[in-house]
């Protein structure tokens, strides 16, 4: 198997890189690219090391069998069809197609029949939409998802690794902004992204049209709020759902402790600094809402694993195992 990273020294890139090594899958070759900022920088996949080299179109014409993205939308844009003409396929972590019809946005345990005979791009969700949809979809086969009031907490390094670089500055006593539009060290941001003219900002809108997308309900009704917190790593989310039939607290506890890809706690909550290298949606605090017919839950997940790396390595092993690769 002939596998291709761009954007391999970033925080998503370093981490799809751990994700392959934990995955077990040998691996006949591996390459990795980024700007000519970090040409020659030494990464090691199980104690192999890598060379990483300058990214360019010459190289997105090399036949790859899996070619990760994690570089932003604008080089996916410009890449990702490139590498999508030349190799079998593209995973892209950025928003760049993650709108388009014909392009799968896919997590595997929710719509991972998508991937069957499926060749090309291949979008990866938002991070803090992939950790809530895990739940909500186990919850709507059950009671009829209808509409979803979202609020999160998401932690610096969502914004990349100059999200952790600002942070940490301003824990030193840096009066610089750094990336954000506000100070985020002892403080919350209720902004991600742009403000559009909805008076949702940019995540917020991702999360409202990508639920509809992966859970196949275009009429689901979504308010989110994404609000930006001193935490390195993790995101939460506060989630009250509405459903079209009563609801059967028993049963959600019952499905919810059975789905793959979720850690369901039925007498403690969790939090951030609890999540260590888990992979998982952690789902908390199941109640109901304001009546019988909603639910109120907490959830926590590893935004740089759940929320990119591992759902994108996901993405990969299943389509191998589909293609007959593995
Ligand atoms: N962080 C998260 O939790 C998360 C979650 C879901 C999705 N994502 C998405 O994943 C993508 C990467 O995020 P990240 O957090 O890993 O960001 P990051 O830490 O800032 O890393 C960005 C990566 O892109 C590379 N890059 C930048 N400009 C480039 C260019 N002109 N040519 C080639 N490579 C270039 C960088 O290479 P250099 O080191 O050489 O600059 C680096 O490897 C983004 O689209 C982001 O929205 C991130």
């Amino acid at each position: 198997m002939k596998i291709a990273i761009v954007g391999a020294t970033g925080e998503v890139g370093r981490m799809m890189i751990t994700c392959l090594q934990e995955s077990g899958v040998k691996l006949d070759s591996l390459e990795l690219y980024a700007s000519a900022r970090s040409q020659g920088t030494v990464l090691y996949f199980s104690d192999q090391p890598l060379k990483v080299q300058v990214l360019t179109e010459d190289a997105m014409l090399k036949h790859f069998d899996y070619v990760f993205f994690s570089a932003g939308a604008g080089i996916a844009r410009t890449f990702a069809p490139i590498a999508a003409e030349a190799s079998e396929i593209v995973i892209d972590n950025s928003s760049g197609f993650r709108r388009e019809e014909e392009i799968p946005l896919v997590v595997p345990q929710v719509n991972g029949d998508l991937l069957e005979g499926y060749n090309g791009i291949v979008a990866n969700p938002n991070c803090s939409t992939i950790q809530i949809v895990l739940p909500l979809a186990v919850l709507d086969k059950l009671f009829g998802l209808q509409k979803l009031v979202v609020s999160t907490y998401q932690s610096v390094s969502g914004s990349g690794h100059q999200g952790i670089v600002t942070l940490r500055k301003q824990r030193k006593g840096t009066p610089d902004k750094g990336i954000y539009p506000q100070i985020i060290d002892q403080n919350v941001i209720p902004q991600i992204g742009a403000f559009l003219d909805s008076g949702y900002c940019q995540e917020e809108e991702k999360m409202h049209q990508e639920s509809r997308k992966i859970l196949r309900l275009p009429e689901l009704k979504v308010s989110a709020t994404t609000v930006r917190v001193p935490v390195e790593y993790g995101h939460s989310v506060s989630v009250y759902a509405e459903f079209a039939r009563e609801i059967e607290l028993r049963e959600a506890e019952r499905a919810l402790s059975q789905a793959e890809g979720i850690m369901y706690y039925p007498n403690t909550y969790v939090t951030p600094l609890d999540l260590g290298n888990s992979n998982d949606s952690h789902t908390c605090r199941l109640r109901l809402g304001t009546d019988g017919k909603s639910l109120a839950f907490w959830n926590v997940g590893h935004n740089v694993r759940l929320g990119a790396a591992a759902n994108a390595v996901g993405i990969f092993l299943q389509h191998a195992r589909f293609s007959g690769r593995l």
